[in-house]
């Protein structure tokens, strides 16, 4: 069997995780089921950093040992994962005793080997990189650029790793492995780096007790990086030399921000170079989320809410907006209005909507799911395009394209919204028509059960609902087409994305002014907020039947389907088109208009016009499924 071992970075466990962790862990996540659904055999390791120099602070701090502050927040970690859906196959702690021998049994690989010798060091050390900075590094504050922390001077005698002796054959492993760092960007930064020298590095701390001391000599701790890196090792029993680590190592993907990749990509593999151990595949370096452009910082204080933004909206619709709303290897502004636009248009409207449609048909229609014995215009397109979505989201995940993955299988959900559509399916029921109607209402079903294995990896518990609700009792996650039963009870259909109404507003834009200050400076009293307007939900929905009301010239009475329902609503139209010429056209419908009666019949609902001396219907510009949002 095929094996794919996937790493997050360990975490320092100085205060709990941010999203920032999260997007790592998630992203990581992803690969991790994607291996499984394809048939890999899959490790996922994930954990934690506990030796930092931050951790004592912080321990200190609240009158704890060190041991006794990382006990209390590594499971803030676990119950983090857990509430994300992680599923990771070993959580792993560098104070457990397997880690400990294993870095002990690594150091000393290195130093029988010749590659580790002692010297004196002398330079700036910021504890929250846990890193020396080189003299080019420096500015004149000699502040650390991403914590924005003084660093600290630091004098010592020093065990130092033969770094400059692999840069040869670094060099020649980037050159023949083009794909060993992603992305493209910071392969190009790295190799730019390695071709400018490595200095050998410091890999001992004298003046600490918190760490793991040197098998060598006790006296020394072994700088945190390095005993850290060896985590992906002695976490699958390096140690022992067990079978776990037999079928593992090499990694496939070591996952982590832009900030660590140098250690992973330079300094891991001169390491496993002289231990004589087969370089890991893949490094990984995604962007930094940011916050108002700052990336997110425990030490700084840079938070998002994601507890409140996974109350609102689910677990899932907080994997998918990481996932679709940034491309991987930049850095993203994480923004809570972009996570509640993604959800009613992606989730809720294009996905769950579906959904809904397709199951509301098929319970009215049929009692279970029918044959489809009646092929016809569509059907081999949307089966073709099942394939090719299943393709290309294998090549996008090849270069972690996360974000063009999920588009990918967004189009052919919105294909599938088109299907119902152009088959005007529930025009279909009539006894003549109904095995058609049967044909289509299978095939949609079917696309759903597709999509929800494509999905799967993203946004497990979505894919689990829609199993659910499609009938499946054992989820049927095959990625082949027409596997879906036939005769098989399927759910009422609950809505998948519940409704969420806005709560918060995006903090204004800073120009120190108040709004009516703005408003006057610009001449206009009667502007709206972006909330009031987002207060109206614009639907697209297409007319389906449309008559005159008797002693009302000027007015119609349509019917309009918006997706999810029919609505009545009255329009002023009628001067200026033909019933007929009105039907299947799509319109803009104001859905959350308060009902009203007009010339005793109810209109609940508005559609929109440009209406000057005539009066213009506003449609789409091209056709788009029905319920989806106009903002
Ligand atoms: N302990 C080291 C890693 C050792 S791995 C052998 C470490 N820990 S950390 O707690 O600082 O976490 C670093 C990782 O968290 C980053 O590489 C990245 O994966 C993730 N992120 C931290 N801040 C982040 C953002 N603002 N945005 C995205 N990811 C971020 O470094």
């Amino acid at each position: 069997m095929n094996t794919f071992y996937v790493t997050t970075p360990i975490y320092y466990p100085n205060s709990e995780p941010h999203a920032g962790n999260a997007y790592t862990t998630i992203a990581a996540d992803v690969l991790a089921r994607y291996h499984r659904l394809k048939g890999y055999e899959v490790c996922f390791l994930t954990g934690v950093d506990e030796h930092a120099a931050n951790v004592l602070n912080a321990a200190k701090e609240e009158g704890l040992t060190p041991q006794e502050y990382c006990d209390k927040i590594a499971p803030t970690f676990v119950n983090l994962w857990e509430r994300l859906n992680i599923s990771h196959d070993i959580f792993f702690r560098t104070t457990s005793d397997i880690h400990k021998r294993g870095a002990q049994k690594f150091l000393n690989v290195l130093y029988e080997n010749g590659d580790i010798y002692k010297d004196k060091y002398e330079g700036y050390y910021c504890i929250s990189c846990e890193k020396f900075f080189a003299e080019k590094e420096l500015t004149d504050d000699k502040i650390c650029p991403d914590h924005k922390i003084p660093l600290q001077w630091l004098e010592e005698e020093n065990y130092f790793f033969r770094l400059s002796k692999y840069a040869d054959r670094l060099l020649a492993h980037f050159n023949e492995n083009p794909d060993f760092v992603y992305p493209e960007t910071r392969r190009n930064e790295l190799l730019s780096f390695l071709e400018s020298g490595l200095q050998d590095i410091s890999i001992s701390r004298a003046s600490l007790s918190w760490g793991i001391p040197f098998p060598f000599d006790p006296e020394h701790i072994i700088y945190i990086w390095i005993e850290a890196l060896s985590n992906y090792i002695t976490a699958l029993g390096y140690e022992t030399d067990s079978d776990q680590f037999q079928t593992f190592w090499p990694a496939d993907v070591h996952m982590m921000g832009k900030d660590i990749t140098r250690f992973h990509a330079l300094f891991w593999p001169a390491m496993l170079m002289a231990a004589d151990l087969p370089l890991p595949k893949h490094i990984v370096g995604h962007g930094w989320l940011t916050k108002d452009g700052e990336a997110l910082s425990k030490t700084r204080g840079i938070f998002v809410d994601m507890d409140g933004d996974i109350a609102t909206y689910g677990v899932d619709a907080f994997r998918y907006y990481l996932l679709r709303e940034f491309s991987f290897g930049n850095d993203g502004d994480y923004r809570p209005s972009r996570l509640h636009e993604r959800y009613n248009a992606d989730l809720a409207n294009d996905l769950g909507n579906l959904l809904n449609r397709v199951l509301g048909l098929l319970n009215k229609n049929f009692d279970v799911i029918p044959e489809p014995t009646t092929p016809g215009e569509f059907d081999d397109e949307i089966k073709t395009l099942a394939h090719d979505t299943l393709e290309s989201l294998d090549s996008h995940m090849q270069t972690f394209a996360y974000d063009i993955a999920l588009e990918t299988i967004w189009e052919f959900v919105r294909r599938i919204n088109r299907y119902v559509q152009q088959t005007q399916v529930w025009t279909l029921a009539k006894p003549e028509t109904k095995p058609r109607m049967g044909t289509i209402l299978y095939n949609s079903l079917e696309a759903l059960r597709f999509i929800s294995a494509l999905i799967f990896p993203f946004i497990p518990d979505t894919a689990d609902k829609i199993q659910r609700q499609i009938g499946s009792t054992d989820s049927d996650y095959t990625l082949e087409w027409g596997r879906l039963k036939v005769g098989q009870k399927v759910a009422k259909g609950e809505p998948i994305f519940p409704r969420v109404d806005l709560k918060k507003e995006e903090p204004p834009q800073k120009t120190g002014k108040t709004k009516s200050e703005e408003q006057s400076k610009q001449g206009k009293t009667d502007l709206i907020s972006f909330t009031d307007f987002q207060r109206m939900d614009l639907r697209v929905g297409c007319i389906i039947s449309a008559e005159s009301i008797q002693g009302a010239d000027r007015l119609l009475k349509l019917i309009v389907d918006i997706g999810t329902e029919r609505r009545q609503v009255v329009a002023g139209i009628a001067e200026h088109y033909r019933t007929d010429s009105l039907i299947g056209k799509q319109v803009i419908v104001v859905v959350n208009l308060e009902p009203a009666t007009i010339r005793n019949v109810e209109s609940q609902g508005m559609v929109l016009a440009a209406s000057s001396d005539s009066v213009v219907l506003t449609t789409p510009e091209t056709e788009v499924p029905l319920g989806t949002q106009v903002r």
